[in-house]
């Protein structure tokens, strides 16, 4: 993506109507190609997000000689190897941005009987992984990293991994999936406990799957050595791709948008919540179950929002969605609070300092904290501000620009494809006033 930059300008006065469907949850895609290789027959993936992220994750399990189809639009056909059935890679894996993609696999790539490494983009390559190579060398796996902690990750096959009752120290579902990952692998048990409730798609994959997980409370074990049986995966629209035009409509005059088939697993459900308590008007309609994810059609109209304190027990189920919450608090009468969100430092970007400047650029009060901001409301002004490759970063922004005074111009726009391909297309449809420009 590097190379291919993009500029974004948006005018001021949009208002966002009608109905859309935004594309793929990316964390259920990653892990429908990762499960569906792993699994023994055919998985038929529909509603996969053909975002540059899950197809680094596809093209890495080809690379591991998995077979995968592309039928037609976000249908995927994946022909399972079996836990046993991979093979070495000729290259290098290049996982491009993505820390998802990276993290699971290494979970997947301890087990393997061969040697394998993986590699990411500028982003990816600064952020840390001794977060999953410390436990999962606890479990007998060898993974070389830099100095620094960082990618490249230089994985040894052929390690004898035994099970592992593993406390996390920081809320990840990236952790918890990777070791779980490692845990099919391990002979005996392995059972991860989390801080805070993070996102359940592993669990509930490999339960669909066909392989026994059990929970109890913040406590998730699986017994090693068990096998996995392909299926259909059926992928909902992603609530953090939605989030951006919760935000959008909620604090543009005049709109009332509707966001059809997004997933609702309560562990994704923050941005609602937050919203809400700020006093968006959302209403979750036809709730219903698709391919094991709840989901429902979000109908979102404009309303005056507030300044809050976040909830600290809401940050891990809304983590992505910080930056389009911190554009609603700019646009909300009085301050916002957040803290307990450190984490926020190590995504794509460090999140916090970036989203901080922005912000401040467009004239809004914005103080940054080691583990949160402190955000002064009151509206915005027109500016340019840098997204530092950070693809939430520019569309949280390109909805700043509905409601900003003059016009906002957001650089460094193209990885938005990782998450969110079509994402000004369809913004367009909805009514924002916005061109992209290399
Ligand atoms: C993800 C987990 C989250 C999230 C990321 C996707 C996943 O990261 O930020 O975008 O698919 O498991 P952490 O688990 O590190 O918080």
């Amino acid at each position: 993506m590097n190379g291919l930059n993009q500029r974004y300008t948006v005018r001021p006065g949009g208002r966002l109507v009608g109905r859309l469907r935004v594309p793929g949850d990316k964390s259920i895609s990653h892990r429908a190609i990762m499960f569906g290789a792993l699994a023994e027959g055919v998985t038929e993936v529909d509603g996969f997000l053909e975002g540059a992220d899950c197809l680094a994750t596809l093209a890495a399990f080809q690379a591991l000689g998995v077979r995968v189809e592309k039928p037609g639009a976000g249908h995927v056909r994946v022909h399972g190897v079996g836990l046993r059935g991979l093979r070495a890679p000729a290259d290098p894996l290049d996982l491009g941005n993505s820390g998802t993609a990276m993290r699971l696999m290494a979970g997947v790539l301890a087990g393997q009987a061969f040697d394998s490494t993986m590699v990411g983009d500028a982003s990816l390559s600064s952020r840390p992984m001794r977060r999953i190579t410390e436990p999962l060398a606890l479990m007998g796996a060898r993974i070389e990293t830099t100095q620094d902690g960082t990618p490249p990750l230089r994985v040894h096959g052929g390690r004898r991994l035994h099970g592992l009752d593993y406390a996390m120290p920081v809320a990840s579902a990236q952790v918890k999936s990777a070791l779980l990952l490692a845990g099919l692998y391990a002979d005996g048990e392995t059972c991860v406990t989390e801080p805070a409730p993070t996102r359940d798609h592993t669990e509930r994959m490999l339960s669909g799957f066909g392989y026994r997980v059990q929970r109890d409370g913040p406590r998730v074990c699986l017994q090693g050595g068990g096998r996995l049986i392909g299926g259909r995966v059926e992928v909902p629209a992603d609530i953090s791709s939605a989030a951006f035009f919760l935000v959008g409509a909620s604090i543009a005059p005049g709109s009332d948008l509707l966001l059809e088939h997004v997933g609702i697993n309560p562990t994704r459900t923050g941005v609602i919540d937050i919203l809400r308590l700020m006093g968006a008007d959302i209403e979750v309609l036809d709730e219903r179950e698709a391919g094991g994810e709840p989901v429902a059609d979000l109908r979102v109209r404009h309303a005056p929002l507030h300044g809050i304190e976040i909830p600290q027990s809401l940050v891990p189920l809304a983590i992505d969605e910080f930056p389009a919450l911190f554009v609603a608090a700019a646009c909300a009468e009085g301050e916002t609070r957040l803290s307990g969100a450190a984490e926020l430092r190590v995504k794509e970007s460090d999140r916090i300092q970036v989203m901080a400047d922005g912000l401040a650029a467009l004239g809004v009060r914005a103080e940054p904290t080691p583990d949160g901001i402190v955000i002064g409301g009151g509206g915005l002004s027109g500016g340019v501000v840098e997204s530092h490759g950070d693809h939430r970063i520019a569309m949280a922004f390109a909805m700043a620009g509905l409601r900003a005074a003059g016009q906002v111009a957001v650089n460094d726009c193209a990885n938005v494809e990782t998450s969110f391909p079509g994402f000004v297309v369809l913004a367009r449809t909805a009514g924002l006033d916005m061109d992209a420009s290399a």
